[in-house]
């Protein structure tokens, strides 16, 4: 893959902020992260880039490790629930400050995939090399052809998402969502565990993303008055279950990095097991509900919150509304695709939200307080 980073994608193209620019590229960075590894009858996926690891090696795997760090952790933990669904391969995940000093089981028939925007984070760096040491295959997910990951690993998928210059991710996580989708196609083509049908389908659901994306964006002002409005709380909650959890953790994390606003994303089941005595009177919760065989029990969770007075906003599937309004308090519809593909639209109104509750509260959006953009030090 050749990539033309010039100088004018560098630049605002007319948006008040890098990252509002980078969350409007989303639906480019969609088709260009799928283009070219797709079959052109859209039955199949190829990664032609995947020439260390082969079928024959994705075979004799059993077990896959995913380690990153910050955004990228977030993706790599819908990437476990991709893979293990599609592929049926057991798969861990890790921060990449932690992994090395757990001493994990890594073996040549562990595949450790790497996540990382830069290519450059130090922890990531340092997983990648200790896995190499232990004999294991490396794929790395980047958005940097070139980068010390992209070197050093066996394979890489570049993610197309082009430069991101705010440091709060947004279109490197969606791109590295792309990735892992087609990823775990690929792996399941291999291993056999989806059919061709399945395969298409799911092919099929990703084509729509990037309008639905639009669509999403298209209602950005109905975001913005929710983001005012969370904009004066010290605290507030994500809850979850299943891929809705791994999402959570990544709107929370935005949140904290841009607004300096308190949140703490919960696994929605767990909050009763302790959190739940911080929900006080008018404390926000952001509730996903886009799982739809967990809907049910996430809305006996958003129950318990509302009997102590939390103002629940919940993120729900088109034609939900108008049920899941009885339990809470205001709701914003995405698009309808499969349960495996909502992280790819479920995370945008996250996205707006923080990036409004920042503009709300003027802060520097693009360059918060104490953060970098890419952290070479351990
Ligand atoms: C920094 C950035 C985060 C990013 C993380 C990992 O902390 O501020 O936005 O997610 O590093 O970066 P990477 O380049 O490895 O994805």
């Amino acid at each position: 893959f050749h990539v033309d980073w010039d100088l004018m994608t560098a630049e605002k193209a007319g948006f008040d902020h890098f990252m509002l620019k980078e969350i409007h590229e989303q639906p480019k960075a969609y088709r260009d992260t799928m283009r070219g590894r797709v079959s052109e009858d859209g039955k199949s996926v190829s990664l032609s880039e995947l020439t260390t690891i082969t079928p024959e090696e994705l075979r004799k795997f059993n077990r896959v490790h995913i380690v990153a760090c910050g955004t990228a952790m977030h993706a790599g933990m819908v990437g476990k629930t991709i893979i293990e669904q599609l592929a049926r391969v057991p798969v861990e995940t890790d921060v990449a400050s932690e992994y090395r000093y757990r001493s994990p089981i890594i073996t040549p028939e562990t595949l450790v995939i790497v996540v990382s925007q830069s290519g450059e984070t130090a922890d990531t760096l340092a997983a990648l090399r200790e896995a190499k040491r232990n004999g294991a295959r490396v794929l790395a997910i980047t958005n940097v052809v070139g980068s010390s990951v992209a070197r050093e690993a066996d394979d890489v998928i570049i993610t197309l998402a082009g430069p991101e210059i705010a440091v709060a991710s947004t279109k490197a996580y969606t791109s590295q969502l792309i990735a892992f989708y087609l990823f775990g196609l690929h792996y399941a083509q291999v291993l056999d565990t989806k059919d061709e049908a399945f395969v298409s389908g799911v092919l099929a659901a990703m084509d729509s993303l990037p309008e639905q994306v639009e669509k999403i964006l298209s209602q950005a002002e109905v975001i913005k008055k929710i983001a005012e409005s969370i904009s004066r709380h010290s605290n507030l909650f994500f809850i979850g279950r299943g891929l809705d959890y791994a999402v959570a953790l990544e709107g929370s994390l935005k949140l904290k990095e841009i607004s300096y606003i308190h949140s703490e994303a919960y696994a929605a089941g767990e909050l009763k097991h302790g959190t739940l005595a911080l929900i006080e009177e008018g404390i926000p919760v952001i509730s996903l509900i886009t799982q739809e065989d967990l809907q049910e029990k996430t809305l006996s969770n958003i129950k318990e919150v509302k009997a102590r007075g939390a103002d629940v906003f919940a993120i729900v599937n088109d034609g939900n509304e108008e049920e899941i309004s009885k339990s809470v308090d205001s709701v914003f519809s995405i698009p309808r695709t499969l349960s495996l593909l909502t992280p790819a639209l479920s995370v945008v109104p996250l996205q707006l939200l923080s990036y409004y509750a920042s503009l709300a509260l003027g802060h520097d959006v693009d360059k918060p307080r104490n953060l970098a953009k890419s952290v070479t030090v351990e």
